[in-house]
C-alpha cells in the first residue's frame, strides 16, 4: 500500500513536470517506458519492480533538454527523491539508474544493475518502431531540422557537439542511432519486442526512398 502511494505520488509529480512537453518526452512517453519496463521485469522474472517503476517514471526528469542545464535537472530529481519516504539505498539506486541509462551518457559503459538494464531497454524500445518514427520527426520538427536532405552525408560517428547541433535530418537520425538500438539491448525480452519495431522502420525507410525517388505507383 505504501509503495502504491509512492508510485502515485511520483506519477502525479512527473505528469505535472512533463505535461506540456512536445519534444517526445511527454508524459505518455514516460508511461509507455514504465509499462514496457514492468513487462520486461515480469517476463524475465528479474529486477525489483518497485525500483524499476520509480526509475522509469523519473528517467527524463533530469534530461538536459527539459531543464536550463544538467545541474538544475539533477537538482530537481534529487529534491523529489528527498521528498518521498524511501530508503537511502533505494534513492541512490534510482539516481544511479537514471545517471547511467542515457544513450550518450550510458553508451558503452557497463550498467550496474539489472534494474538499470531493464529501464534502458524500455526507453530504447520507445525510440524505435512506429512510435520511434513519430518521435524522430516530432523532435526534428521542433529543432527545425528537415525531414530529409540527400546532400547531407550519413556518418556513423558523430561527436557529441555535432550531435547536439543537430547537423542531421529526421531520416539521418535512423542511420545515426535508431537502427542501431536493437543491437544494444540488454535483455532477451526486449530483443524479441524489438523485432517487429525494427521491421517497421526498415519498411518505412524503403517506402520513403521509393517515394522520394519518384515512384509513381
Ligand atoms: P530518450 O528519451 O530515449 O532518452 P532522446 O532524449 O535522445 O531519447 O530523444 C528523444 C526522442 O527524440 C527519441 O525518440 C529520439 O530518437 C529523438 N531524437 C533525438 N535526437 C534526434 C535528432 N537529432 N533527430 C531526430 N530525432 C531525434
Ligand atoms: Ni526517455
Amino acid at each position: 500500500m505504501m509503495k502504491d502511494n509512492i508510485i502515485q505520488q511520483t506519477e502525479d509529480y512527473v505528469r505535472q513536470q512533463l505535461g506540456e512537453d512536445a519534444t517526445g518526452h511527454d508524459w505518455f512517453h514516460v508511461d509507455r517506458v514504465r509499462r514496457s519496463a514492468l513487462h520486461i521485469c515480469n517476463v524475465e522474472q528479474s529486477g525489483d519492480p518497485f525500483i524499476i517503476e520509480l526509475a522509469a517514471l523519473l528517467h527524463d526528469i533530469p534530461d538536459e533538454k527539459l531543464n536550463e542545464n544538467a545541474e538544475s535537472g539533477q537538482q530537481k530529481l534529487e529534491s523529489f527523491l528527498q521528498s518521498i519516504p524511501i530508503s537511502n539505498k533505494a534513492k541512490e539506486h534510482v539516481q544511479q539508474i537514471i545517471d547511467t541509462i542515457s544513450y550518450k551518457g550510458g553508451n558503452g559503459c557497463e550498467l550496474a544493475s539489472v534494474e538499470a538494464e531493464i529501464v534502458q531497454d524500455a526507453d530504447r524500445l520507445d525510440a524505435i518502431g512506429a512510435i520511434g518514427i513519430a518521435r524522430a520527426f516530432a523532435y526534428g520538427g521542433k529543432k527545425g531540422q528537415p525531414i530529409y536532405n540527400p546532400t547531407i552525408q550519413v556518418r556513423e560517428e558523430m561527436s557529441l557537439e555535432e550531435y547536439r547541433k543537430g547537423k542531421s535530418t529526421g531520416i539521418h537520425h535512423f542511420y545515426e542511432k535508431l537502427l542501431k538500438l536493437k543491437d544494444l539491448l540488454n535483455t532477451e525480452t526486449a530483443r524479441k519486442m524489438a523485432e517487429s519495431r525494427q521491421n517497421m522502420m526498415e519498411t518505412f525507410l524503403e517506402q520513403f526512398f521509393q517515394e522520394w525517388n519518384g515512384k509513381t505507383i
